[in-house]
């Protein structure tokens, strides 16, 4: 491997277009910065990251194709399977012209791309340059995704109702609601991205943000079934702790409002990036946090209703009801959040890296996933490691207030919060020297220097 003026060779990142997805992959980039690699990303101009998060990486942006309308469609299968379809010759442009004007010592040493945007290997193979894969979900949630391919074969999909509580054959400990599948069925995008995302084709490699403490057995099946090496080198927000990569302002007075909070007192609620609920919903969920009378931090993103912008999605009356317990914010800066000492519990939407996040902090969850991964996640929170609880009925006010307080006040919460504070050590053990993402990231290191 070259090296000039203290940096090794450039890696190309090419993370999928959304929050949930550019965080893990900007955190691997700042890893690999500090490791000696120089960085560029490459992204589309849809959702496109605030370069000055990163001053260090260098940015390159492709036309994706998308129309408003694509955008504003919330199909998010829709949009990754145009992407793939439209970035692909750009992407093959604009790494051919990297290459090209590469300098002596700052050649492109891997391409190393995010699972759904499967688009990127053709153009790494045709410019003889290795390229790996990132897995920003749970290990769960893949073998799960290919679980539903066997399913629709043996005829299971779609779901019938009287089928959902029933247990999966051959997937144990899944029930039929567990599933990352909509009840109407599986959709031909959604079966294409299952193939092609769990595919390794040519890929050196597969680093994926998980770790043997929470997935081990997880890994160590799917690790028989692939050729190539698999490196669980999770939580890799724990490994890139000064990381940004917001796609939106956040909102840093909260802090100071967590400041003025009893140890272990307030609900964090927040549902990612792209998640949405209707209004009835929201307004089951105010009243029940408010009814409650735990504080509360909610983050009320732009769009987390459907069919609204506004904060003022809440109901009337609702913040004069609450006062100062609770504050409302349109994005927080979640990390902080969850490591705050006030903070004991989060009522997530179970995305991977909210997830990961929550049982780096030692905090247990209340489990309101919307869609996908979400559901896999949130069953095994709830009921594999005992860290949350899942509501899954309709919300409704009173329901939700006996949550809140079976998770912040009554014993079984402290149950929880003990386990998860089990977990957060495990997940120090890990990520120390000698554990085993420490090792894991060791290894992936040697590869790409053996590049
Ligand atoms: C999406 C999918 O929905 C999720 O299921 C999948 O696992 C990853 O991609 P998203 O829904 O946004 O992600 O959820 P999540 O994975 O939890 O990522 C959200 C990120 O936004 C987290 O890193 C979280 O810290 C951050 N966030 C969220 C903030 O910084 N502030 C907020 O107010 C809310």
């Amino acid at each position: 491997m070259v090296e000039q003026g203290g940096r090794h060779s450039r890696v190309v990142l090419v993370p999928c277009s959304f929050q949930g997805h550019i965080t893990p992959m900007c955190q691997l980039g700042t890893i690999l910065y500090s490791k000696g690699f120089s960085i560029t990303v490459v992204h589309t101009q849809f959702n496109s990251p605030n370069p000055s998060n990163n001053p260090e990486f260098k940015f390159q942006a492709i036309p994706d194709g998308l129309s408003d309308h694509d955008i504003s469609s919330g199909n998010i299968l829709g949009t990754i399977a145009l992407l793939n379809v439209n970035c692909e010759v750009p992407f093959k442009e604009c790494l051919a012209q990297m290459v090209k004007q590469q300098d002596p010592g700052d050649e492109i040493v891997c391409v190393i791309y995010d699972e759904m945007m499967f688009f990127s290997e053709s153009a790494a193979n045709q410019l003889k340059l290795k390229s790996i894969i990132l897995r920003t979900t749970s290990a769960a949630a893949c073998i799960s995704r290919l679980a539903l391919l066997r399913l629709k074969a043996e005829g299971y999909i779609p779901l019938q109702d009287p089928m959902m509580q029933e247990p999966v054959p051959r997937l144990h400990p899944y029930r039929f609601k567990d599933l990352p599948i909509s009840q109407l069925g599986i959709t031909e995008n959604y079966l294409q991205l299952i193939i092609n995302s769990y595919n390794t084709r040519t890929s050196s490699a597969v680093i994926w943000n998980t770790m043997d403490c929470l997935e081990q057995s997880l890994l160590a099946q799917i690790q028989q079934q692939y050729q190539v090496p698999i490196f669980p080198i999770g939580p890799l927000h724990k490994l890139s702790p000064t990381s940004s990569s917001s796609l939106l302002m956040v909102d840093t007075n909260c802090i100071t409002w967590l400041d003025r909070q009893a140890p272990n007192s307030v609900i964090y609620v927040s549902s990612g990036s792209v998640a949405s609920m209707d209004k009835k919903e929201l307004v089951e969920m105010a009243w029940g946090l408010a009814n409650s009378k735990q504080p509360f931090l909610w983050v009320v993103r732009p769009g987390s209703v459907n069919g609204s912008e506004e904060i003022e999605v809440l109901p009337e009356g609702f913040k004069e009801a609450v006062g100062g317990t609770g504050c409302i914010v349109k994005w927080a800066p979640q990390k902080e959040v969850l490591s705050h000492d006030a903070v004991g519990g989060f009522w997530t939407h179970c995305g991977w890296n909210s997830t990961l996040e929550s049982i780096s902090e030692g905090v247990p969850m209340i489990c309101r996933p919307c869609f996908g991964d979400q559901r896999v996640n949130a069953m095994y929170v709830s009921r594999v490691w005992r860290i949350g609880l899942q509501l899954e009925n309709e919300l409704e006010r009173g329901e939700t207030e006996k949550a809140v307080r079976r998770l912040m006040v009554d014993k079984e919460g402290e149950e929880m919060r003990q386990r998860t504070k089990n977990f957060k050590e495990e997940v120090k053990l890990c990520i120390g020297e000698g554990g085993s993402s420490y090792n894991s990231m060791n290894n992936f290191l040697e590869l790409i220097k053996s590049i």
